[in-house]
C-alpha cells in the first residue's frame, strides 16, 4: 500500500513538473516570436541584392558609415556586411529575445557590430547613415515618420518587400514577385 501510495506521489510530482516546464518554455517561446513581424530572415535573391546595393554604397563611402537594421532577425544581413567593412559601424535592434541572442554570438568576434535587445522605436536615428528595413506592411507608417524625422539629410533606407509610406521611392527594384521587391529612399 505505501508502496503504490509512493508511487502516485512521484507520478503526481513528474506531471507538476512537465506541467511548469511546459508553460515556462511556451512563454519563453512565445516572447521571443512576436506579433509584430515575424523573425522571418532575407534569403535569396532579394537578400543578395539588397547586400550587392548596399555593399556598393560602402565601398564609394569616403567616411565611416553607420548602418542600422531596425529588425534585424537573425543578423542575417548585418553580419555579412561586418565582415566586408570592418571600418564601418554595424548595430541590429531586435526585440525578440531568441534571434537576438543567437545574431550577437555570432557577433562576438565582430568589434564594429553590435545587437541590442528593444523596441527599434525608441532607438535615435540621429547619428545613422543607412537604415535597413524588412518588416510587416502595417508597420510601415509608423516607421516611415521615424525615419523622415530623426535621419539627417543625404541617409539612405532600404525597405525590402514593404515601402514606406507617403514618401516617393528613388528607386524600386522588382526581381519577380511584389514579395521580392526592394525600395531605395535618400532622406531630402
Ligand atoms: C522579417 S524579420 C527581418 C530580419 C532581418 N532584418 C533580415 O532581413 O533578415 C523582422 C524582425 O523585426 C523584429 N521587430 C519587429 N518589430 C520590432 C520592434 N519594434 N523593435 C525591434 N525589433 C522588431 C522582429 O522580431 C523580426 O525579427
Amino acid at each position: 500500500m505505501k508502496l503504490l501510495l509512493g508511487s502516485v506521489l512521484l507520478i503526481a510530482a513528474m506531471l507538476v513538473v512537465i506541467v511548469i516546464s511546459s508553460i515556462g518554455i511556451y512563454l519563453f517561446i512565445s516572447s521571443s516570436f512576436q506579433k509584430y513581424a515575424p523573425p522571418v530572415r532575407s534569403s535569396g535573391k532579394l537578400k543578395d541584392t539588397v547586400l550587392a546595393e548596399i555593399s556598393k554604397q560602402l565601398e564609394e563611402a569616403s567616411a565611416k558609415q553607420k548602418i542600422v537594421d531596425l529588425g534585424s532577425g537573425w543578423g542575417t544581413l548585418l553580419l555579412p556586411l561586418a565582415q566586408k567593412f570592418p571600418q564601418h559601424e554595424f548595430v541590429g535592434i531586435e526585440r525578440a529575445f531568441t534571434p537576438f541572442m543567437v545574431s550577437s554570438l555570432r557577433a562576438r568576434k565582430l568589434p564594429n557590430l553590435s545587437f541590442v535587445h528593444d523596441d527599434f522605436f525608441k532607438y535615435d536615428l540621429a547619428e545613422t547613415n543607412i537604415v535597413i528595413l524588412f518588416l510587416i506592411g502595417f508597420m510601415m507608417p509608423k516607421v516611415t515618420q521615424k525615419c523622415v524625422k530623426e535621419l539627417p539629410k543625404g541617409a539612405m533606407v532600404y525597405a525590402s518587400r514593404f515601402a514606406l509610406t507617403d514618401v516617393q521611392a528613388d528607386k524600386v527594384v522588382k526581381l519577380g514577385s511584389k514579395m521580392e521587391t526592394y525600395y531605395v529612399y535618400e532622406i531630402k
